[in-house]
Formats: structure tokens, sequence, C-alpha cells
């Protein structure tokens, strides 16, 4: 059966939204617009799962989730043409995450990389629903059987997951589905949209770490809501080797941080690496990052100053995610219905 084509990503209100997730993610969202119908979505349930001292508590959660919203608008999407809204506000996701917590099975969850760096030593202390983080995160996007889901290579492997589960979940009630008028499979198998320089952005301090919201240092990484001052700074002082830039993009490898730095000024800039080389290679590194910075602010400052223009206007944002969420609500009780149809649960 051809499905509907939709897409769904969603992005942690944890504070410190930064370039990884801008160019990772974000600006796949704003071009996805012009093709899709999308639903982007502030995924606050999957922020509580770490200790509350990571995602700071109620007050903070309240206002990262006003922020991410104010940086998918800033940057962007259109609200109104779209859906946004923030993953709490439509019951169906953790609904649709229990049917699929009997589906997934350990086996596949203990394969989850990303619990295992997120959990750390310590694996006793870690929430539950660290654990079942990925169950939750296939549960949002299927809730609306979304077909495409943009995001940065850090997440391949929970997509892969989310395809299991689908196709497990076809599998196993397979009759029910075709009984019910489904035809051979009621979940799509989403692909990722996995592209471009900039999938992996690291840190300016260290070319072989990801560019992390939770790393401690600052200058690792370039918040969305830092100034021209600060974005400035940061490129200067990333960290670079003695060599030139090269002129073609083999001469990147074993070069982690020039690698970076030309990849973020290819995603920024909209060009491939090869080309950024091509205008770079042979130059002093200090000439490419006068540039790179020049880009940056250029297309990081105006953003940065709606987001804050934005986030005071708590009300507009509210009304946003309110708005959002009732059109999502739709759409996901659709398909919870199905399901407990497919599944055999009495409902009214
Ligand atoms: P989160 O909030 O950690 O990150 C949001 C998006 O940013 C991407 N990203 C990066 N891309 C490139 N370089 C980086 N250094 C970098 N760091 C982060 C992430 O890949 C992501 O696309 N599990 C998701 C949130 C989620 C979700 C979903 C995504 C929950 N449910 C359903 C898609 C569909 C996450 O942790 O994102």
């Amino acid at each position: 059966m051809a499905f509907k084509q939709r897409v769904f990503s969603g992005v942690q209100p944890t504070g410190n939204l930064h370039l990884g997730n801008y160019l990772g993610a974000i600006v796949k969202f704003v071009a996805l617009q012009e093709h899709y119908d999308c639903i982007y979505c502030v995924v606050d349930l999957h922020a509580i799962t770490v200790p509350i001292d990571v995602w700071g508590g109620p007050e903070e959660l309240r206002r990262n989730t006003r922020e991410v919203t104010a940086a998918f608008i800033a940057s962007g999407i259109d609200p109104n043409k779209h859906i946004v809204f923030n993953q709490s506000q439509v019951a169906h996701h953790a609904e649709l995450a229990w049917v699929f917590n009997c589906v997934a099975r350990l086996g596949w969850l203990n394969r989850m990389t990303q619990f295992k760096e997120k959990a750390g030593k310590d694996r006793e202390a870690a929430s539950i629903g660290l654990y079942d983080y990925p169950v939750l995160m296939a549960a949002d996007i299927l809730a609306y059987r979304a077909t495409h889901v943009p995001v940065g290579e850090d997440q391949k492997q929970h997509l892969e997951l989310t395809r299991d589960i689908a196709q497990k979940f076809n599998n196993d009630f397979s009759e029910s589905i075709r009984a019910r008028g489904f035809g051979e499979a009621f979940f799509p198998l989403t692909e990722p949209i996995i592209q471009g320089p900039a999938t992996r952005v690291m840190s300016l301090r260290d070319g072989t770490k990801k560019m992390s919201k939770s790393d401690a240092s600052d200058n690792s990484r370039i918040n969305l809501t830092d100034d021209a001052d600060a974005i400035a700074q940061k490129i200067r002082r990333a960290k670079t080797d003695p060599e030139p830039l090269p002129g073609e993009e083999a001469g990147l490898e074993h070069r982690p941080e020039a690698d970076n730095l030309v990849g973020i000024y290819a995603a920024l800039a909209d060009k491939p690496k090869a080309a950024v080389l091509q205008e770079f290679g042979g130059g002093q590194f200090s000439t490419f990052k006068t540039a790179l910075a020049d880009l940056s602010v250029a297309r990081l400052s105006p953003i940065a100053a709606e987001m804050k223009r934005l986030t005071q206007d708590t009300a507009y944002i509210d009304s946003v995610l309110a708005g959002g969420a009732a059109r999502a609500e739709v759409l996901a009780a659709e398909t919870m219905n199905a399901v407990k149809d497919i599944l055999g649960l009495v409902r009214r």
C-alpha cells in the first residue's frame, strides 16, 4: 500500500540548542516544508528520561520547550502550514509507546549505543525511561505513520529500530490488518533523511567528539542563542592543525578539526565541501576562519535575534503549541483507534 508522504521529527528541550542541531536537523526541517506535510515536535517526554539535574527541573523544561519552539519558527518553520507542538500535549505518543513496548524485544534495545553512552558506567541507576527512549521515539514517528524523518547521523540506529518495530507489528498482526482493510502493512517503513555535509557536526575543541548540548565547555559549541561576538570568538579559538587547508576532499582525511570546519562552512553556504576547498584550499587557516566566522554570524545572528523576540512572547508560543497539538491529536487518535482495532482492544 502506498502511504501518504509525511515528515516527522523531534528535538529535545534540554537547553543549549547548537549548530549541530541546526545544521543536522532544523535546516532540513525548513527545506522539507516545500514538498511534504511536516510535523515538528518538541519532545519533552524524552527530556525527562535523564536525571532532573540534567534537564534542569520544571521551570527550565518550560523555558526550553518554548525556546526550541521559538528556534523552529525563527529558522523558518511555518506553524500555520505545518504542525509544531510539544509531545506531552498529545497523550497518544505515550499510549502507542506502550503497545510498542510489547512489540519491541529486549535484545533490540540492548543493542542501542546511545543508551550505553548516556547511561554511562552505572547502568543500574539509569531510568527505565532512558532505556525505553527509542520505543517512545518510534511511537512519535508512527503515531503519524510518517514516511520520512530528517535527523542527524546520531539517530540512525534509533530509526532502524523504528523500522524493526513497524515491520514486526505489520507481521505479527498481518491477518487483522488485512481484515480491517489496511492492506499488507499498517505502518510504513520510515526512511531516515540523513544527508549533506553536516550530519555529524563535531566539537570545536575536539574534532573526534560530537558537538553536544551537554559538553561542559561552552567553547565546544556554537549555541543558537550566541551573539555575533561569541560566535566569532568561538570560531577563532576553534582547534585546528598546523597544515594549510587542502585543495581536495581527500586531503581532509585524518584531519578531523579541518574536516569539521569545512563541513560547517559547506552546510552554511549550501555548497559541497569540494567547492569550499576550491575556494580556500592552500590558504591559511586564519583566512578561512575569518570567512567562516562572517558566514556564521550572517546566518545565525538573525535567528538568535528572532528567537529572543519570540521567547519573550510566551502567549504566542503557547498558542502555537496548543494549536499544533490539537491538529496533531486528530491524526494520532486516528492511528491509535486503528491500532486498538487491529489488536482487539475494545473501544468506545
Ligand atoms: P536531539 O534533541 O538530541 O537532537 C535534535 C536533532 O539534532 C541532531 N543533532 C546533530 N546533528 C548533527 N551534528 C550534531 N552534533 C548533532 N547533535 C544533534 C539530532 O540527530 C537530531 O536530529 N532522539 C532525538 C529526538 C527525537 C526524535 C523523535 C527525532 C525524539 N523523537 C522522532 C526524530 C523522530 C534526539 O535526541 O534529538
